[in-house]
């Protein structure tokens, strides 16, 4: 070795005396003070209606901060400077610091939401209006008054976490009510129904509307092609591609259920019920124009922005209730997603305030995780095709996308005791000596109460894989058209005809104006000369349409 790189090997191994290191300290003092005032020109309370922490603490002095640490708990002495061979020399592994702060950054990312990924939370409060309990003996709603904490997701369907909010899409809304009897969680969207009535579809459906495997862009040549097979998708189209797809804010849109549930009350008597939140600040949408102009996080921005001012969004819920008699009257399947439940009359049973913002995003809004499965007695699944799949794959997704213990996070777990034999698995955290993690025991009992089973229920059917009955996949779309002021069936027109124009397939193109046509023939007329489709076409693809009804639905629309 020679003489002058030995001299700095010692150097570097040399212990360095603590008066050294004092002005290493100063300059990670410096970055707190030097940072406030530029903070302070623009206060995050203006940004995004947040109360703000920089410009409140700028002031304070360095020994009223708190001493960073490692996450083994043990002082940090550089968080500027990794750990060097001198001056010019290489970084060296044994800096403990920057290895674990690069290793934890490196982690920071969850898988985000395979669907939904793009939202925003708050928190909030339900109280009831009515009491309900002739019909459920579900605890929240057991007297006027009675009060539930909530926590609320808003969010896109399609596009990626980092999405301009302003993409058209259906829009979730998603209640957690933390009721004395266990979370319920009302997993719904903005709109009234959905593209499609059974479960297996849905990954079909979500791969013909996200990204092009190929390109990595959302192509309506995809979509529309998987649509044009799918007629009962025509009611939500009319929604999605209507001006309700593009909302000037969450606090301006209804919320649904959509799927029907069933309610049970004590004496296990039961009813079906659709729930809907009506917004008390009403329903505003932009135009598809004035959305693909606003600013990338609009919606979140207002949401935060009125919460942070004292202005709290409110809704209204209202539940539709009937008897299996009275759905057995309905023209349509009542259990099929796709249809509303048009002329059953709504009735107030709650409100639900909006007035806190969470204190961090990731874990709140990010790590939240709504399930459908998460019912509480009282409110069990209906036969709906599809919420029976939703049954299973929330749940799931969340054990992959958190983990085995999501439930434990503070936003997820809820405010009663669980108590069941469920154990490790990763980030387990669990409290207490626990040795009897087996049931039945008499050493250490645990009840189960037969009260809280499903309520029983008859099932007198042929096993089988067959479409459902009474499919009518047209006539609501159509009724929803009519409805609309003659400005909104203009931009209807309009959005539509902006994806549907650019699909290269002339079949795709005449079926989706076949379908439209069978629900409207103005908006079918309008639509075929928007996107140049003859409308000789279009009554040709009706004719076949009908003709195969006999095989695809036993001859019934
Ligand atoms: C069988 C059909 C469906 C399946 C398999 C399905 C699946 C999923 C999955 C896997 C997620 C991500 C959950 C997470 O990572 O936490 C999700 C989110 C969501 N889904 Fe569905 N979904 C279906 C239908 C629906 C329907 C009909 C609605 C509306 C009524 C809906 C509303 C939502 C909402 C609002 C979210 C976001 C929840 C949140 O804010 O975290 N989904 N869905």
């Amino acid at each position: 070795m020679k003489q002058s790189s030995k001299a700095m090997l010692l150097t570097a191994i040399a212990i360095t005396p603590l008066s050294a290191l004092h002005g290493q300290t100063q300059v990670e003092d410096r970055m707190t003070t030097v940072a406030a005032p530029i903070a302070a020109s623009k206060p995050m309370s203006a940004q995004a209606g947040v109360a703000g922490t920089v410009d409140s603490k700028a002031g304070q002095t360095s020994a009223a901060s708190p001493q960073m640490t490692r996450d083994n708990g043990a002082p940090i002495g550089s968080n500027r400077n990794s750990l060097t061979a001198g001056d010019t020399g290489p970084v060296l592994l044994e800096d403990t610091t920057l290895i674990e702060k690069l290793a934890r950054f490196d982690r920071e990312r969850v898988p985000e939401r395979v669907v939904h990924a793009r939202g925003t939370g708050a928190l909030g409060i339900f109280r009831a209006t009515a009491d309900l309990s002739d019909i459920t003996r579900a605890s929240l709603f057991a007297q006027p008054g009675k009060e539930t904490p909530v926590f609320v997701r808003f969010s896109t369907v399609i596009h990626p976490s980092g999405s301009p909010e302003g993409m058209r899409d259906p829009h979730g809304f998603a209640v957690k009510f933390y009721t004395d009897q266990g979370n319920w969680d009302l997993v719904g969207n903005n709109l009234p129904i959905f593209f499609i009535r059974d479960a297996i579809q849905f990954p079909d459906m979500i791969h013909s509307l996200k990204p092009s495997p190929v390109t990595n862009k959302q192509d309506p040549n995809r979509f529309f092609e998987f649509f044009s097979g799918t007629p009962e998708a025509t009611n939500m189209l009319v929604h999605v591609y209507s001006n309700l797809g593009t909302p000037a804010s969450y606090r301006t849109m209804d919320g649904n259920g959509v799927h029907a549930f069933k309610l049970v009350n004590k004496d296990g008597k039961t009813v079906f019920a659709k729930f809907r939140w009506i917004s008390k600040q009403g329903v505003k949408s932009l135009t598809g124009d004035a959305a693909s102009k606003a600013p990338p996080n609009y919606l979140t921005d207002d949401l935060y922005g009125e919460i942070a001012s004292g202005n709290f969004p409110s809704w209204d819920l209202m539940v539709q209730t009937m008897t299996a008699e009275e759905l057995g009257k309905l023209t349509f399947n009542p259990f099929d997603d796709t249809k509303e439940w048009l002329d059953a009359p709504f009735r107030k049973i709650g409100e639900m305030t909006l007035n806190q913002v969470p204190e961090n995003f990731f874990r709140w809004t990010e790590q939240s995780a709504f399930a459908p499965a998460n019912l509480v007695p009282g409110i069990e699944a209906s036969p709906d095709r599809m919420l029976q799949g939703r049954l299973f794959s929330y749940s799931d997704t969340q054990r992959y996308r958190i983990g085995a213990n999501v439930m434990d996070l503070p936003v997820n777990r809820p405010r009663v005791p669980v108590v069941n034999n469920y154990q490790d698995g990763q980030l387990d955290a669990a409290m207490g000596k626990v040795d009897v993690n087996y049931f039945p025991s008499v050493t250490a009992r645990k009840a189960v109460d037969p009260s809280f089973a499903p309520t029983p229920y008859k099932v007198d059917a042929i096993v089988q894989t067959a479409p459902i009955s009474r499919t009518e996949p047209f006539d609501q779309a159509g009724r929803f058209y009519r409805s609309l002021k003659p400005a909104d069936k203009a931009d209807l027109v309009k959005n539509l005809a902006g994806d549907l124009g650019v699909v290269t397939s002339a079949r795709t193109k005449v079926i989706m104006v076949s379908y439209f046509t069978q629900a409207d023939k103005d908006l079918g007329n309008r639509l075929a000369k928007a996107v140049n489709v003859p409308m000789g076409d279009v009554n040709r693809a009706i004719a076949e349409y009908d003709a195969s009804l006999d095989a695809r639905y036993g001859g019934e629309r």
